[in-house]
């Protein structure tokens, strides 16, 4: 692959975005990071930002938003630029949530024509920095989960892993499950922030106390029922197991969690303002 040509990051500037432009840069390659605040700006609401983020480009990295679906344009404008290899980000929980936004986006980049790879993350370990932060700030978390052990995986690893679907050719047509390398239930993850931080953070696992949560938030009642729907699907699969890709792939090991919380609280993510 020819470095100078850029490597499209859509999403470049969020938690894994920005590690996978990083680490590609990192290996010497151009990197255009197109978001609606980068340089080169990028609204995925926006058709006619597209073209100018496709320019010239062979390689892409795509990260959809939360909540926000591809257009079904989308990768038909990609491959008539020229894009001829994809990594998308997707979710571990994408079929067992049935989430239909990431379904829809997958078929999309497998029927473009482009060389594809699929990442579906587990649970970011960063999320206890970004969505979690303010409860475990709080000392009380709560998600319907249980105490089934999930998949966490760092957003270090996810990018690396991506990099390396973007760079080389052994990973097309692969769709990569990636866990961290033992599965924590949230308790235990809990457990490893407090160790770091001195905090101490009580976990609720049961759907009453979401709810009561969600509720306080202003978020209506329906909405409400479908999350804490797909939570239980989650949890009815009962402890994740890990899948030993980012290992595989990356040839060392993945990033323990208790790693991450010491290293996040080194930086600083949940000192109290
Ligand atoms: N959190 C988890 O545990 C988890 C697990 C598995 C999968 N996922 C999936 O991971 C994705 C989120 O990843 P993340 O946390 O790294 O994202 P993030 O930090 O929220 O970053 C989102 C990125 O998208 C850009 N963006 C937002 N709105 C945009 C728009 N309208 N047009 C173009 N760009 C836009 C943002 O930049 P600007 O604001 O500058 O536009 C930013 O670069 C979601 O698809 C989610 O379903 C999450």
């Amino acid at each position: 692959m020819t470095k100078s040509i850029p490597i499209l990051v859509l999403g470049g500037t969020g938690t894994v975005g920005s590690r996978v432009a990083n680490q590609l840069r990192g290996a010497g390659h151009s990197v255009r990071v197109a978001t609606r605040r980068a340089e080169c700006r990028f609204d995925w609401s926006i058709p006619e930002t597209w073209r100018p983020a496709l320019n010239g480009v062979h390689t892409m990295y795509v990260l959809l938003p939360d909540q926000t679906s591809m257009p079904e344009s989308f990768m038909r404008e990609a491959y008539r630029t020229g894009v001829r290899r994809v990594v998308l980000h997707s979710d571990r929980g994408v079929d067992v949530m049935n989430v239909a936004h990431l379904q829809e986006a997958e078929r999309q980049v497998r029927e473009s024509g482009c060389e594809w790879t699929i990442v579906r993350p587990d649970w970011f370990n960063q999320d206890f920095e970004t969505f979690f932060r303010q409860s475990v700030l709080d000392g009380r978390l709560c998600v319907p989960i249980g105490s089934t052990r999930q998949g966490f995986v760092d957003a270090d690893d996810i990018a690396a892993v991506a990099a390396q679907a973007l760079l080389r050719r052994e990973h097309i047509g692969r769709v990569l499950p990636l866990t961290g390398p033992r599965a924590l239930s949230f308790p235990e993850a809990l457990d490893h922030i407090q160790d770091a931080t001195g905090l101490t953070v009580h976990f609720d696992g049961t759907p009453g106390a979401y709810r009561e949560v969600l509720r306080a938030e202003g978020v209506p009642d329906e909405v409400i029922d479908t999350l804490i729907e797909n939570f239980s699907s989650v949890a009815a699969q009962g402890d994740a197991k890990p899948t030993g890709i980012v290992e595989e792939i990356l040839q060392r090991p993945g990033k323990d969690f208790s790693t991450y919380a010491q290293e996040a609280a080194a930086r600083g993510v949940w000192q109290k303002p």
